[in-house]
Formats: structure tokens, sequence, C-alpha cells
């Protein structure tokens, strides 16, 4: 009974933080929005929120986002989505719109393409690789949050 109430309490601090339609990870809450938007405007709508559009550092959080999408997702026009590594404010390199360091790739074959009509980067569901594409096409995307801890809290 102990340990049950100890579980889901456990459970209730973990979860009561991201809401409901987003993964939590590693102190991250990562949400999809299914409209199809262009990459800027995606951008501001994270900001506007208190988040950024995502950014990826591991090959854990890249399947993660490319599973939820594979299991969410049934339109096959909504399947990739964009994440915030761009490179239209950096001369031919590619940097993450959150400041982060650009330290991980999953480029697919013959990407990143060194166009220059080609500033921004999609994850394509279900092979979890990136391509180099237009920023006015119109993608679904993920808004990263920062996961808030209750205060005073150990965990
Ligand atoms: C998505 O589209 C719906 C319906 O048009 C709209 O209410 C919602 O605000 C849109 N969300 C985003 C993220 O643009
Ligand atoms: C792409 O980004 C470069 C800077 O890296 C910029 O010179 C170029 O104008 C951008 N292209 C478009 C289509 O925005
Ligand atoms: C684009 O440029 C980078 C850096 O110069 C290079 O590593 C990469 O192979 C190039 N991509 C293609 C498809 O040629």
């Amino acid at each position: 009974m102990l340990l049950l109430l100890i579980f889901v309490s456990i459970f209730a601090l973990s979860s009561s933080s991201c809401s409901s339609n987003s993964i939590q990870w590693n102190s991250k809450c990562y949400t999809l929005y299914t409209n199809n938007t262009q990459f800027v405007t995606a951008a501001y709508f994270c900001k506007n929120i208190g988040g950024d559009l995502v950014s990826i550092h591991d090959a854990f959080v890249n399947s993660l986002l490319n599973d939820y999408v594979s299991n969410h997702v049934h339109d096959v026009f909504k399947l990739d989505f964009w994440t915030g590594a761009s490179k239209m404010f950096t001369p031919n390199t590619w940097t993450w719109l959150d400041g982060t360091p650009f330290d991980y790739n999953v480029w697919d074959v013959m990407e990143p393409r060194n166009a220059t009509w080609a500033n921004c980067t999609a994850v394509f569901v279900p092979s979890g690789k990136w391509s180099a594409l237009d920023c006015t096409t119109k993608r679904p995307f993920f808004c990263q949050f920062p996961l808030v801890k209750p205060t005073g809290c150990n965990v």
C-alpha cells in the first residue's frame, strides 16, 4: 500500500508539469503542433508561448519525437516536422534557434543540401533522418518548454 502511494505520488509529480499532450524527458516538455506552418511562423509561435522550436542533441530524443509522430499522426502529409535547426541567420552554418550547440545531427544521405534556398531542417518520419528544406514550406513542428520543477522539491 505504501509502495503504491509512493508510486502514485512520484507519478503525479513527474506528470503534472507537462501538459497531457506533451512528451516529458530530461526536464523538458515537447509538444507537437500538427498545423502545417512556415518555419519562421512556427518559431514565433513557440517563443510566444514560452518555448522554442525544438533542438535535438542525441539519438534518444530524435527517436522519442519520431516515435511520437509515428504513433499519433495518421495523415501522410503531416509526418515530417520542423526542428529549430537553421542557417538563416548565420551564413553557411547550422545553428539551433534556442542557442544550444549544434553538437548532433542525423542528416540523410546527400544532406544537408548546401543550397541557399534550403536553410531550415525537418525530421522525416519514420526514418528519423534530417533534410535541409525551403523554410517557406509548411510543416508541423515541435515546441520545447523547460519543465518547471516544484520549488523546494529535491527531484
Ligand atoms: C491550428 O489551426 C487551428 C484551426 O485553424 C487554430 O485554431 C490553431 O490556432 C492553429 N495552431 C497553430 C499552432 O497555428
Ligand atoms: C539562406 O541563408 C543564407 C545565410 O546562411 C542567406 O544568405 C540566404 O539569403 C538565405 N536564403 C533564403 C532563401 O532565405
Ligand atoms: C555540404 O557542405 C558540408 C560542409 O562543407 C559538407 O560536409 C557536406 O558534405 C555538403 N553536402 C553535400 C550534399 O554536398
